[in-house]
């Protein structure tokens, strides 16, 4: 099987080294925020030139079956015809102007019918702009100050959000952030209890999806007596379904793992790729934000919100999450009979619509190591493998599915995994 090769993308990236400084995980410059990460693999491809369904092809022309799908926002395919279609509309019309458009009300009308526990909605750019103001709505709801937050947890890039210590944050960032383990009830009412009285609200993603690590099913009951406990306290129960969010339920994640939220947060996969974020609640918190400061230049573009409502529309016509969460159990299946084959366990964790991979014969990688650690070993080359025969697979991250994958990309993914497996087999033998 051919192996791609970077040339090009090697070669804007020198050029962007000049003009564009890196991030930890890049630091040479060039790329950062979390494209860098994937941008730091030896072979990883760096720029696009074109995306359609559910593929892409970099500036060297090589295809690509795209399992990070954007980092989520690609959730119908690219270039979806009907979602391209309403936003053509609605360019045509007018995007940024000085009044609001029509859409926005019908958007705000679709997913107050979708969401469940939505009585109404605010629309924002980027995951962290919801996260953000459900925090604020919730200390304005309750007058105290701190949060609760799982370890591992990302809800953006705002300081609070942001491991203590992080340049550029102060300690006050975080002093009212308390972070407790997932899964561990017997912590978070303990948490509630040493801060009686204070605690403003419990901020999660439906369940666990951190880096590095297998990603975390809530337990059983574990929701249902959050959902207790912040009721019985006066605590804000806020969902962050920024990364998750319809890729279980149109609904809203919380309805797949039965339990009832006061605030969920959507972004990603809202617009498939078009620019846009909201926050929706419940009338309980309906007075609140109506007192909280909450706007931005951006935040009323029309055309992201025109594809917002027909990618709402297009998930709900066809039953998206369904599709999803059956192409992804049938791909990962046959990655991982594949993987017993050679001899190795591949443990496929998370949702079936956002796959986390780990080959579980070598420990995982320590992040303490440095970045760079990250792209080391056994699982990191496979995936490295994949990715260099046209599979776009993350190896640090949960991956992404869409309702654009089909039967012709499991079998052609199964085929590359195939040859990763012997490439990564001839270099480390029987050693795992
Ligand atoms: C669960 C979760 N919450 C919030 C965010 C922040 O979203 P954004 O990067 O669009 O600000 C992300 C982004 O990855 C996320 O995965």
């Amino acid at each position: 099987m051919k192996i791609f090769d970077q040339a090009k993308s090697l070669e804007l990236l020198d050029r962007a080294k000049k003009v564009i400084p890196g991030s930890m995980f890049c630091p040479e410059g060039g790329v950062y925020g979390h494209y860098s990460v994937s941008a730091l693999a030896p072979g990883n491809p760096i720029y696009f030139s074109k995306s359609e369904g559910s593929k892409f092809w970099d500036v060297d022309g090589n295809e690509y079956i795209d399992y990070v799908c954007a980092y989520g926002p690609m959730i119908l395919g690219y270039n979806h015809p009907v979602v391209e279609e309403a936003a053509k509309e609605q360019y045509a019309k007018g995007n940024t102007v000085s009044l609001s458009a029509p859409v926005m009300v019908e958007l705000a009308e679709e997913l107050v019918d979708m969401v469940s526990i939505a009585d109404w909605a605010f629309f924002a750019k980027n995951g962290a702009d919801p996260t953000n103001l459900s925090v604020m709505v919730a200390r304005a709801a309750t007058g105290r100050k701190k949060v609760i937050v799982f370890e591992g947890f990302y809800h953006g890039a705002a300081p609070w959000m942001q491991a203590s210590g992080s340049a550029g944050t102060i300690e006050e960032d975080q002093a009212h952030v308390i972070q407790v383990t997932w899964n561990d009830y017997a912590q978070v009412e303990r948490a509630v209890e040493e801060n009686d009285g204070d605690v403003a609200c419990i901020i999660s993603s439906p369940y666990h999806h951190p880096i590095v690590v297998d990603n975390e099913m809530p337990a059983e009951g574990f929701w249902q007596k959050i959902e207790a406990l912040c009721k019985k306290k006066g605590i804000v129960l806020i969902v962050d379904d920024v990364r998750a969010g319809f890729r279980a339920d149109l609904a809203g994640s919380h309805e797949y793992f039965g339990f009832k939220p006061d605030l969920v947060c959507f972004g990603k996969a809202l617009g498939n790729g078009y620019p846009i974020s909201a926050l929706v609640g419940t009338d309980a918190f309906r007075e609140t934000i109506t007192n909280v400061f909450f706007t931005g230049t951006q935040f009323f573009n029309a055309a992201p919100m025109a594809a917002a409502l027909a990618t709402l529309r297009e998930m709900k016509k066809i039953n998206a999450p369904k599709i999803m969460l059956e192409i992804g159990r049938k791909i990962m299946d046959g990655l991982v009979a594949l993987a017993k084959d050679y001899g190795y366990d591949l443990k496929i964790s998370g949702l079936a619509s956002m796959p986390y991979l780990r080959i579980t014969n070598q420990d995982a990688p320590v992040l303490t190591e440095g970045p760079a650690a990250i792209h080391k070993g056994l699982h990191a080359d496979w995936i490295s493998e994949c990715v260099q025969r046209g599979a776009f697979i993350l190896d640090y991250h949960n991956n992404f599915i869409s309702s654009a994958h089909t039967d012709e990309d499991a079998q052609r993914t199964w085929d590359i995994a195939d040859d990763a497996f012997k490439a990564v087999k001839k270099k480390y033998g029987d050693q795992y």
